[in-house]
């Protein structure tokens, strides 16, 4: 039925009896009919409160959640660290940090005042059992103020070290005793360091909780985008025919990332990308993308169809396996996205000088089972690359183009869908089109879903719904003992070669697109990594620094990949410039009038913008200095879709002005032939 909302009953949980009357915060465009129930009553108990995880992330969501209405009356929470705070402290301390990290557009005030006079705060050691006694006291003290019924959420926001000190602590203080309301805990990652660490980590818990009571945090789980994988492929009838070996010729995830450490040196050096991305996040998005559909979303049919998944997972068995299937990398000094310079990993605070941590991983998967047989799936993560953006692409296998032969299209293009988990968020379809005229030629176009279109929510930080559902005992998108050991499982004879085999980092500098080696990976198989410009990347170009999301969108439509070989020319002086330039992958030579080389351009870089703008003759040659995979705008297609909006003329004309001193004509932005503009 068109317009109908189909809520999955275990991803949000829906009651039909509301467990408290909703409170009167809910934005003003929500519809109240097929709203979400409010969570179960508890009182919440966050060990580690005075960290970063507490003030960036989960107040910003339980403040989201107060403001959609969605916490119980029976609840508040307790903080609980080393900081001796009073709760009058903590509350100040709140105040302050959600100005900050709210991510509403708007900070309304009587939403958060309901929170914050609902925060208390119990300074304390976890080793020391008179912390644990004053705890349980304040906690009887709330149970009987907020009529919680016993239900207690403990929510472990610190190191997995501690994890079995904190619950040995609450047992001998009582506080784990399900008698009086459940209790249950969250903890966050990482989830043991290797697979003996994760099998330990999880026979210390297990003694203390039973496995229904523990909610492993993986924050992916909790985008929207990720959810909607499963929705995607289970509520559409039209994939699932498609959804196997017969039709898809490969799947590519890239989880990229422009930042560094982030200051985070110390910990990332003990842990390196594929403990930091891959065995975790990205596991998580592959098994909801390959996984065979489950019988209900009860959260162990779920869980059971993930494990399988990641169960049939072909591992490697010996250092050849690895070294065939794996690459890794590491950053050397480069530039950042504003291409300013930026240190290389082992400069970075709290980083060994010779450290031989990947922050680069690319790896082939094999998924033995009847559905994958022959699909390999590409998965590849790092930081300080190019751009951020985070991409799943199913790319179909090719059309015969036996048809095509003798007419003006040379090759054929398979169709991909491509998940945009982020910046972007949607969806895309990509196919080919007759392009208007007397001839049979082909453009890619596509079909494109975009969640902040199609959908008025506000933006969260992911961590609401992980809460919400762990409130309402809802554990589907929680990990499991046996999920966590196999992805471990699957990571370990990386692990193991990767510590021992000698490696010459860094192989790649901060701001490109990673190491050859990750190319070579996917490019012997006769296939290539899949580039998505997003509109963040667009966005580098100061042309397109402000510029509305749906031109950006449009733009990013008409970019047509096109590829040099060493040496090539890609444009040359005194020729009349038809297009802008962005470098993918490779570098170019910039050369004066000798044929001398004045600059470089590095992969993100771009070139040839003014051509967009005005009719006028390039002033210098650009040459291919290795292989290279460029995307190409050109003058006409940028015309077209200004045709098709002219509503941004003005603004491109604005900053055409203001940035690159052109007084440009709206006529000549949109028509490609047009009378060449002059400078100001
Ligand atoms: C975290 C990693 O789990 O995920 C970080 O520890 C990484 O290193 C982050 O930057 C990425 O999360 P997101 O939501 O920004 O993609």
């Amino acid at each position: 039925m068109l317009g109908s909302r189909v809520q999955f009953p275990n991803l949000v949980s829906l009651r039909s009896e509301p467990v408290s009357e909703p409170r009167h915060f809910q934005t003003p465009n929500r519809s109240t009919a097929g709203r979400p129930a409010v969570a179960e009553p508890c009182i919440l108990v966050i060990f580690g409160a005075s960290g970063d995880l507490t003030k960036r992330l989960l107040m910003p969501a339980f403040y989201n959640l107060v403001c959609d209405g969605l916490l119980p009356d029976k609840f508040a929470i307790i903080g609980m660290a080393m900081d001796s705070l009073t709760t009058e402290a903590f509350r100040d301390k709140m105040s302050a940090d959600i100005k900050q990290f709210s991510t509403r557009a708007q900070f309304e005030q009587e939403p958060w005042d309901w929170l914050c006079s609902r925060l208390y705060y119990t300074p304390g050691r976890f080793d020391d059992d008179s912390a644990f006694s004053r705890l349980r006291q304040l906690l009887g003290k709330l149970q009987s103020q907020y009529s919680s019924g016993g239900n207690v959420l403990f929510y472990m926001a610190t190191p997995p070290s501690v994890f079995g000190l904190i619950s040995d602590k609450l047992e001998k203080a009582g506080l784990n005793d399900t008698a009086t309301g459940w209790k249950r805990i969250i903890v966050e990652k990482p989830f043991g360091t290797d697979l003996n660490s994760a099998i330990a980590l999880n026979r210390e818990i297990l003694t203390y909780w039973k496995e229904e009571q523990i909610y492993r945090i993986d924050h992916y789980l909790g985008k929207e985008t990720v959810q909607n994988i499963i929705a995607f492929r289970f509520s559409n009838g039209m994939f699932e025919p498609l959804w196997n070996r017969n039709f898809i010729d490969h799947i590519q995830f890239t989880v990229a990332e422009s930042v560094g450490v982030e200051g985070r040196g110390a910990y990332y050096d003990k842990s390196g990308v594929l403990r930091d991305m891959l065995q975790n996040h990205m596991f998580q998005m592959l098994a909801y993308l390959c996984m065979e559909p489950p019988g209900s979303f009860a959260p162990e049919s779920v869980r059971n169809e993930k494990a399988k998944l990641l169960g049939s997972i072909r591992m490697m068995d010996d250092a050849d396996a690895v070294r065939r299937n794996t690459v890794r990398g590491q950053y050397g000094p480069g530039a950042g996205l504003d291409g300013k310079p930026v240190p290389g990993y082992r400069q970075e605070p709290s980083v060994p000088p010779n450290s031989k941590m990947e922050t680069f991983a690319a790896m082939k998967v094999h998924i033995d089972n009847w559905r994958w047989h022959g699909v390999p799936v590409y998965l590849r993560s790092g930081k300080r690359l190019w751009k951020r953006g985070t991409e799943i692409i199913v790319q179909m296998k090719s059309a015969p183009d036996v048809l095509f032969r003798g007419t003006g299209v040379e090759s054929l293009e398979p169709n991909r869908l491509i998940f945009h988990i982020q910046p972007d968020q949607g969806i895309e379809l990509q196919f080919q089109a007759k392009t208007p005229g007397p001839t049979m030629t082909l453009q890619k176009v596509d079909m494109r879903f975009n969640y902040g279109e199609a959908f008025a929510a506000s933006r969260g930080t992911g961590y609401e719904v992980l809460i919400y559902n762990c409130m309402n005992g809802d554990a589907t998108l929680f990990s499991r003992t046996d999920l966590v050991e196999t992805a471990w499982r699957i990571v370990q004879p990386m692990l193991d070669l990767w510590q021992s085999d000698p490696v010459d980092f860094p192989n790649y500098p901060a701001g490109a697109w990673g190491p050859k080696a990750a190319f070579d990976l996917i490019e012997n198989d006769g296939r290539k990594w899949v580039e998505v410009l997003n509109r963040e990347t667009l966005q580098q170009i100061p042309l397109f620094h402000n510029a509305d999301p749906i031109l950006l969108s449009s733009l990013i439509m008409a970019l047509k990949p096109v590829v040099f070989k060493e040496g090539d020319c890609v444009i040359r002086k005194g020729e009349m410039g038809r297009a802008l330039y962005i470098i993918s992958r490779g570098q170019v030579e910039v050369l004066d009038d000798s044929g001398s080389v004045v600059a470089t351009l590095p992969e993100g870089s771009f070139f040839g913008e003014i051509s967009l703008l005005m009719s006028s003759a390039r002033t210098a040659t650009v040459r291919a200095a290795s292989y290279c995979d460029l995307y190409m705008l050109e003058k006409a297609d940028f015309a077209r879709v200004l045709r098709d909006r002219p509503q941004f003329l003005e603004s491109l004309m604005e900053v055409a002005s203001n940035r690159y001193n052109i007084a440009v004509h709206a006529e000549s932005l949109m028509h490609d032939e047009a009378p060449a503009a002059g400078h100001k």
